[in-house]
């Protein structure tokens, strides 16, 4: 081989035993042996990896290890679909199964870019919205029976930032008989804590970014369904839609995944024992944690949650300028707008995710000027109590 060539394709393949770790495939393609191969893998007559956009070993080692894990005790397989975002999982999953025309029934406490998602991306699309209170069952029959066009329920449990919990059995129920496909955001939950698929729903979707990931150092989110009715059309979306994960972070993601469990058992204790501790404190108004018995969700909580997880939130007795100082008081705890990494972090709602919400709707849903939402991380939870006893104490 000429030395140019040598520069492209040169050097000894010294690959014999395995490797112990599961390799970053930075392939965006596959080698294809023969032409009759190529057409068996397009034609779909046999399985292999052709294009780095439909498929990729290490994403799908991934993709396998969560879909395992919201399956482990359906009697089906589940596939799993790994996506760039977790708002790429939800906007695959709804233009895969939905088309102009349909609509979907949700909650009104959704992750704020989820309801942007329906009312700016979806609805100019001709798929409606309809917002309703999931724990009223006779009106939701009622809309269903007036609303023949709505496909699909999609919910989120718990949810943002007030840890509202909706019934899992009872809505797939519902939705069952009246022929809805359901999807469930669990990302607060994780598979460790809350299984959805076995409650009867059809889908599950996550930011992996949040905890599946545990370490804030990669964007992902996951499709896992076990209806292999609804397979092609999800995965056709992805593919077309280009809303694909990548091999770097969908490692990452691996990574994580290895100390799910342990992390899980972590940030349910500590933000147990935060939460009673500021349950106590004279300048705390209120404690929304799913374990104390004075949240108002605790029992449907209990009966579908293994844990309580990290995420509460509690309100400060003040001013939106309490809130404020409180936060920029904290000096262990970080301010970082997102959830579910091994470290404690805080939001001050009302001046950050609900800062365009005019003030009466916020707080309707709860969203109070001194309300602070905690992601619990899993250090020394003494740490975490001084540092959020300090910070109130300078209010
Ligand atoms: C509950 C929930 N779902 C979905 C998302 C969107 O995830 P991503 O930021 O990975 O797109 C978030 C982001 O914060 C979230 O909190």
């Amino acid at each position: 081989m000429d030395f140019v060539s040598r520069c492209v394709k040169g050097g000894k393949d010294t690959r014999t035993t395995e490797p112990h770790q599961l390799p970053i495939y930075a392939s965006s393609s596959f080698v294809l042996e023969t032409v009759e191969q190529g057409i068996d893998i397009f034609t779909g007559n046999t399985t292999g990896h052709v294009y780095g956009r439909y498929a990729n070993p290490t994403i799908d080692a991934v993709s396998n290890r969560i879909a395992e894990l919201e399956a482990i005790d359906i009697k089906a397989d589940a596939y799993g679909i790994l996506t760039s975002s977790g708002m790429s999982a939800i906007s695959t999953v709804a233009i895969g199964l939905l088309k102009a025309g349909d609509a979907i029934l949700t909650q009104g406490n959704l992750y704020g870019g989820t309801t942007e998602l329906f009312r700016k991306v979806m609805s100019p699309l001709g798929i409606e919205t309809i917002f309703a209170d999931m724990s009223e069952f006779n009106t939701l029959e009622e809309t269903l029976s007036h609303h023949k066009n709505v496909k699909l329920l999609y919910l989120e449990t718990p949810a943002n930032p007030t840890m509202a919990c909706v019934d899992l059995s009872k809505l797939s129920s519902l939705a069952q008989r009246y022929g809805l496909i359901t999807v469930i955001d669990n990302t607060f939950c994780t598979p460790y804590l809350q299984r959805p698929l076995s409650l009867g729903i059809d889908f599950v979707i996550h930011s992996t970014t949040k905890y599946l990931n545990g370490h804030g150092n990669g964007i992902s989110g996951i499709i896992v369904g076990h209806k292999p009715e609804y397979y092609h059309k999800v995965w056709q979306a992805m593919k077309l839609l280009g809303t694909n994960s990548n091999p770097f972070d969908a490692w990452l993601l691996n990574n994580g995944l290895k100390t799910l469990a342990l992390r899980m058992d972590k940030h349910s204790s500590n933000s147990l024992e935060l939460a009673k501790y500021l349950e106590e404190h004279p300048k705390v108004l209120k404690v929304n944690h799913l374990g104390l018995s004075s949240h108002s969700c605790h029992q449907i909580a209990k009966k579908q949650m293994s844990d309580w997880g990290g995420m509460m939130s509690f309100e400060i007795d003040g001013t939106v300028q309490d809130g404020i100082d409180f936060i920029n008081n904290l000096k262990f705890c970080t301010q970082a707008p997102t959830l579910g990494d091994v470290d404690t972090l805080v939001l001050h709602p009302a001046t950050s995710s609900h800062l365009n919400v005019d003030r009466d709707t916020r707080i309707e849903n709860g969203i109070t000027d001194g309300l602070i939402r905690l992601s619990v991380g899993i250090e020394k939870i003494d740490d975490i109590i001084a540092d959020v006893e300090q910070a109130l104490h300078k209010i």
